[in-house]
């Protein structure tokens, strides 16, 4: 096994995956699990590209947990909205759904991902079509989670191949979580409310499945390593 704290590049980290991809016959699902603001969509991305320059085709897409958060129209009729990205405001059955059909859909028919958009603060179904695409990177908050409430987190784990988790240090989640809610247009007032009092919270909830992954890893500017 690799020992600690051992730097890794995007390269060899894509060939690992395109490895165990290259010996199933199906969609090979890497989950990448972490707390908001670990970097995750960042590094789903820069996989699904290192990935495609590997093949040289377009072998890898991102199915980003994201966009299964519920409408703020179906939050507020919850009374759920100032919770918006707790375990609870998620369709998990709709996440799973879409998982299966990932799994069940054979190369070729198309099957459509939504996506959060972060500038209307809303899941924009039909964003991402995937194809011939035979990687599939989920990423999201709570992969690894056990059952919260009627969330039936546990079920995500059946669809995933291999899990990664990213982790950063706390202080740097905070800022960046700061950052990224002052970019959607927030102040400064509501972003610092919402980080300690929700984004934070959650980001501990997460930390609590970190075991479960079958690698960690660390974002370290351009480089990871494992941890
Ligand atoms: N490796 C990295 N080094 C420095 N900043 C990063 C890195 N990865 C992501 N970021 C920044 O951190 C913020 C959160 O990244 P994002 O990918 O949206 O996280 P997540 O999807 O886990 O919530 C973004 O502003 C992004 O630009
Ligand atoms: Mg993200």
């Amino acid at each position: 096994m690799v020992r600690n704290d051992t730097e890794i590049s995007l390269e060899t980290l894509a060939a690992r995956v395109w490895e165990r991809a290259s010996a199933r016959s199906g969609r090979f699902v890497l989950g990448i699990a972490g707390p908001p603001g670990a970097g995750k969509s960042t590094f789903a991305a820069a996989l699904r590209d290192a990935l495609d320059a590997l093949a040289g085709a377009a072998v890898a897409e991102v199915a980003p947990m994201d966009g299964f958060h519920l409408s703020n129209i179906e939050l507020r009729l919850a009374g759920a909205l100032t919770r918006k990205g707790e375990p609870d405001t998620f369709d998990v059955a709709g996440y799973l759904a879409g998982l299966r059909r990932l799994r069940e859909t054979p190369l070729g028919q198309p099957v459509s991902w939504p996506i959060y958009d972060r500038e209307r603060h809303e899941p924009v179904p039909g964003s991402v079509v995937f194809e011939r695409q035979s990687i599939v990177l989920t990423e999201g908050n709570y992969l690894l989670l056990d059952d919260f409430g009627p969330s039936t987190w546990s079920a995500v784990r059946e669809f995933l191949d291999e899990t990664w988790y990213l982790d950063v240090p706390h202080e740097v989640l905070a800022e960046r979580l700061l950052h990224r809610h002052m970019r959607g247009g927030k102040s400064a007032r509501y972003a610092e409310t919402k980080v300690a009092q929700s984004d934070l919270m959650n980001a501990e909830l997460v930390a609590g499945t970190r075991e479960r992954a079958d690698l960690v890893l660390y974002a370290d500017g351009p480089n990871y390593r494992i941890g």
